[in-house]
């Protein structure tokens, strides 16, 4: 039986932590402030958007929202963002993705100053975090890493395996890993024996965006398991990306979905946002 790393009580703690720091910063005068901007109208996008807004008024942050319409043009939305850069009160920015298909990702990313790019997705961040050297961590990434640390579970020297290989989880959770002292793999959709590759890890994440797609037939006996994936079962019931059921009697932990890493994520993006704030103040 596997130990349940619960999502919900470890981003709590984080939670906590951050505001009695937003406190500290209010009585300076300082208030730290996330803009958060969503363009169309993706019932996902809009959830998360929510939580991220929740998120803030729960540590004592300012958010401002921007919704902008599903035809909203590159130029204004490139005009937004440089006037978020310029906005005293606006620590963080965060553009939810996926945008509509006629809009450049990659040009809002770029276009997010590198201090308030508290997504860490700007390429100086994310290069910033290869070498070590950065500001700011990727949420979902550092989240895990998180759940790692409140169970003490050290993994220096250890077979950690990432399935997944986005941007924004597989490379940068591999990095983090690596920085860690790991030995890590990262699996993706081309990779050969997968199940054999999985079955070796003490330590396996999965980030593959399919439902129930880790099954007990790939998982070590005693193995750590941290479910990435929010993704909707054949009932439409929220289920992630380990088929928890099989899996969770053969892992020695195990992270649940809801309630596991999604919390842990947001978690991460209040923190990145406290760290814009200080930084914006020359507060170390
Ligand atoms: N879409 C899915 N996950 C994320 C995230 O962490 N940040 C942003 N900006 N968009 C997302």
């Amino acid at each position: 039986m596997a130990k349940i790393i619960s999502g919900k009580e470890v981003s709590a703690a984080v939670r906590e932590q951050i505001r009695k720091e937003c406190d500290e910063l209010k009585a300076k005068g300082i208030a730290p402030g996330l803009a958060v901007i969503i363009v169309g109208d993706d019932p996902a996008s809009r959830v998360y958007v929510n939580n991220k807004k929740k998120a803030c008024a729960d540590v004592g942050f300012v958010s401002e929202e921007y919704a902008l319409g599903a035809d909203t043009t590159q130029e204004e939305l490139l005009g937004l963002i440089r006037e978020l850069n310029n906005k005293k009160e606006i620590n963080g920015i965060l553009c939810q993705l996926p945008l509509p298909a006629h809009l450049d990702e990659k040009a809002v990313i770029n276009a997010i100053s590198p201090l308030k790019d508290v997504d860490a997705f700007h390429p100086s961040n994310v290069g910033g975090i290869m070498i070590g050297d950065y500001n700011f961590l990727p949420c979902t990434p550092a989240g895990v890493m998180e759940m790692l640390h409140s169970e003490n579970i050290d993994i220096t020297g250890k077979n950690c395996v990432v399935i997944g290989r986005s941007n924004i989880v597989g490379k940068p959770m591999a990095m983090l890993m690596l920085h860690e002292n790991a030995t890590v793999t990262i699996c993706h959709s081309r990779t050969q024996d997968l199940k054999g590759i999985c079955s070796k890890a003490d330590v396996l994440v999965a980030a593959v965006g399919r439902p129930k797609f880790v099954t007990a037939d790939m998982v070590k006996e005693g193995a750590v398991v941290l479910d990435v994936g929010i993704n909707r079962d054949e009932n439409g019931k929220l289920c992630g990306d380990v088929d928890f059921e099989s899996v969770e009697p053969k892992a020695s932990y195990i992270t649940p979905v809801p309630g596991g890493v999604g919390p842990m994520t947001i978690a991460m993006l209040m923190k990145n946002t406290l760290k814009a704030a200080k930084i914006q103040n020359d507060i170390r």
